[in-house]
């Protein structure tokens, strides 16, 4: 397990003017769950990477592997210490002119790991990422997504407990992502590793993330489940991590249900009953759903043709009893603005929703 207890990381400019990059961050992963830290550019996530693994002292605060408090080590003990920390790079970092298996073994090799025995792991763990029949190639005759699993292979030599990825999916194609967060997955699963996941794709975090953590200027701004934080559908989080495109004024819609699918299992049937509740148009003006294990995440906008306040009543009790979170935009002047939704998005959604 990993604990970052309120860590502070201070830099001093040239002109010797402090700046505060952490200001105190909280943040626990469990054994075997993964943590997607997520925010803008200049958040500080990258200083909270090099902070966990230990590339940086922090300034004040703990990060504790395992109940074990890294920060106040030093010299051999800090080097021991840091073998408990994986850390994937975002250009995976190999080194060119050595093969596959000797980047994988490298780790090994630095740590006086018998010949025999070091074969024997590097063989293994290249089987782990699928790449074993790659152990002779070079870096360069690798795919981007290849050379990142030959850098989680690596990450893994020292069997370590926490593994931090900053940004190691980006630039690459859908599909090599996949693949990679899909590895994550089952990496935490088998190896009961903690995972801090730093990424600025939310469909990475949608994938593969059990928590994540949103840094806005060295603070953590919201941090929850993530179908908590889809469920709930007020919050600028839950905006960010699965958007939905505005819709245009629709002509005879009175009232804009802004429905969340979340955490809580949703009878799938809801959506007949609330049609059956209202006796006034009801049509779906848009949103995103997503499979996610075991049940449907997103985020709907579903239009009525009436503001009575009984009827709204009704179709918001509806919502209400399938456990769904709805946000009501009503009144003669609904606020609907921007683009259209997009059409084959609506008939998707509609498509699993019916
Ligand atoms: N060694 C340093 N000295 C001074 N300031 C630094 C240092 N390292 C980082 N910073 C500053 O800390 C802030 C956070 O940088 P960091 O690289 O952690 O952001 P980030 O969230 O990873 O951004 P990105 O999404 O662009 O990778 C930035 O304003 C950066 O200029
Ligand atoms: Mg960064």
């Amino acid at each position: 397990m990993l604990e970052i207890v309120d860590l502070h990381k201070r830099y001093e400019l040239k002109t010797g003017r402090p700046v505060e990059v952490l200001k105190g961050i909280d943040l626990t992963v469990p054994d075997g769950s993964i943590t997607a830290v997520v925010g803008p550019s200049g958040a500080g996530k990258s200083t909270l990477s090099r902070c966990i693994s230990l590339l940086e002292m922090p300034s004040s605060g703990q990060i504790l592997v395992d109940g074990r408090n890294l920060s106040e080590l030093s010299g051999r003990a800090l080097r021991d210490s840091r073998r408990s920390i994986g850390t994937i790079f975002q250009h995976s970092a190999l080194l060119r002119r050595i093969t596959v298996a000797e980047n994988v073994a490298l780790p090994l090799r630095n740590l006086g790991v018998e010949h025999g025995e070091m074969e024997a792991r590097v063989a293994e763990l290249l089987e782990r990422v699928d790449l074993l029949h790659k152990a002779d190639a070079y870096p360069g005759q690798l795919s981007g997504g290849q050379a990142q699993r030959v850098g989680i292979a690596r990450a893994l030599a020292l069997r370590p407990r926490i593994l931090l990825s900053d940004e190691s999916t980006s630039g690459l194609d859908p599909r090599s992502t996949h693949q990679i967060l899909r590895l994550l997955t089952e990496l935490r699963a088998d190896l009961g590793v903690s995972i801090v996941l730093i990424t600025h794709e939310m469909e990475a975090v949608r994938a593969a993330a059990d928590e994540v953590a949103f840094l806005d200027h060295g603070r953590i701004a919201e941090h929850g489940r993530v179908a908590d934080l889809i469920g709930r559908g007020d919050s600028p989080a839950a905006g960010q991590l699965l958007p939905v495109h505005p819709v245009e004024r629709v002509p005879g819609v009175r009232t804009v249900l802004r429905v969340s699918l979340g955490s809580v299992p949703v009878d799938p049937a809801w959506f007949g009953d609330l049609a059956r509740a209202v006796s006034a148009g009801v049509s779906l003006l848009g949103g995103t759903l997503e499979d996610h294990g075991t049940r449907p995440l997103g985020r709907l906008v579903i239009g009525l043709d009436t503001d009575d306040q009984r009827q709204v009543a009704a179709a918001v009790a509806v919502l209400d009893a399938a456990g769904l979170r709805v946000i009501v935009e009503g009144g003669a002047d609904v606020p609907v603005r921007g683009r259209p939704a997009d059409a084959d998005l609506t008939r998707e959604v509609a498509g699993v929703a019916a």
